[in-house]
């Protein structure tokens, strides 16, 4: 049996537990503990010694990283402290582990755990993910083959950005109805299918949580097949485990 410790590491909480590999499930309840502040690279990869020794854990941890990741180096940092870009995520982790670290974009690891383990397992052709939480997330696959860094929660629209149209921080900051929120998210949604036509889109987050995804799931309409993700709060978890463990 393979087990890697899976991180996922957001603008609020840190949460991780050891993940098998041959089914994707969590060896061992889920660990949290609070994204510390501010979040430099020190406190976090003090964080995450926190989560691994709650697991006397030594062995490879993949990581989810709400940013853009190029070969382990942030590049970006909308939700996160603004230290972070430049810096070598997967280095600053694991000379404190003193263990293999392997990072990827939390979206992208929602996407590879959905894929593998969860509402879009062995989907080919496009496949897309957005999560919806403090910023908007996004990840493509290709066959099953990830495309990284897609970030079209950036994409421009009505004067700024997408996530700062329609995430969820703007319904709630904005006081939006469900329906009026809907509808800005499904404006997003048009421009997207518009730009990528994906076979299926999967909408992740906080917000797609079963009881708040009654409230406008069925307001939504998208010529691809659209689905809630399956593995909830989990996905960045285990697929950032199965990123890391993608060669065993
Ligand atoms: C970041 C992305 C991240 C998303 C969800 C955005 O602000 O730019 O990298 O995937 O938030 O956390």
């Amino acid at each position: 049996m393979s087990v890697i410790l899976g991180i996922d590491i957001g603008g609020s909480g840190i949460k991780g537990a050891p993940v098998d590999l041959s089914t994707g499930s969590l060896t061992a309840g889920r660990f949290r503990t609070n994204t510390p502040k501010p979040a430099t690279p020190a406190s976090v990869a003090g964080a995450v010694k926190e989560l691994a020794d709650h697991f006397s854990w030594t062995g490879p941890i993949g990581c989810a990283f709400p940013a853009r990741i190029a070969h382990g180096v942030a590049q970006t940092a909308s939700n996160i402290d603004k230290s972070w870009i430049g810096t070598n995520v997967e280095k600053v982790i694991s000379e404190r582990m003193r263990c293999p670290v392997s990072v990827l974009n939390d979206a992208d690891a929602a996407c590879v755990g959905e894929h593998r383990f969860g509402a879009a397992r062995g989907t080919s052709g496009l496949l897309m993910l957005i999560t919806i939480g403090t910023g908007i997330g996004s990840a493509l696959l290709i066959d099953g083959t990830l495309v990284p860094n897609t970030e079209l929660g950036h994409l421009r629209m009505n004067g700024t950005i997408a996530e700062d149209f329609a995430s969820d921080r703007i319904r709630k900051k904005a006081d939006l109805s469900w329906k009026q929120w809907a509808g800005r998210f499904q404006e997003y949604l048009d421009y997207v299918e518009f730009l990528f036509a994906p076979d299926v889109i999967l909408l992740g987050g906080g917000i797609s949580k079963e009881k708040k995804r009654d409230q406008y799931f069925h307001l939504l309409t998208t010529r691809a097949r659209l689905l809630p993700t399956s593995l909830e709060n989990n996905a960045g978890i285990i697929g950032a485990a199965a990123y890391a463990g993608r060669a065993s």
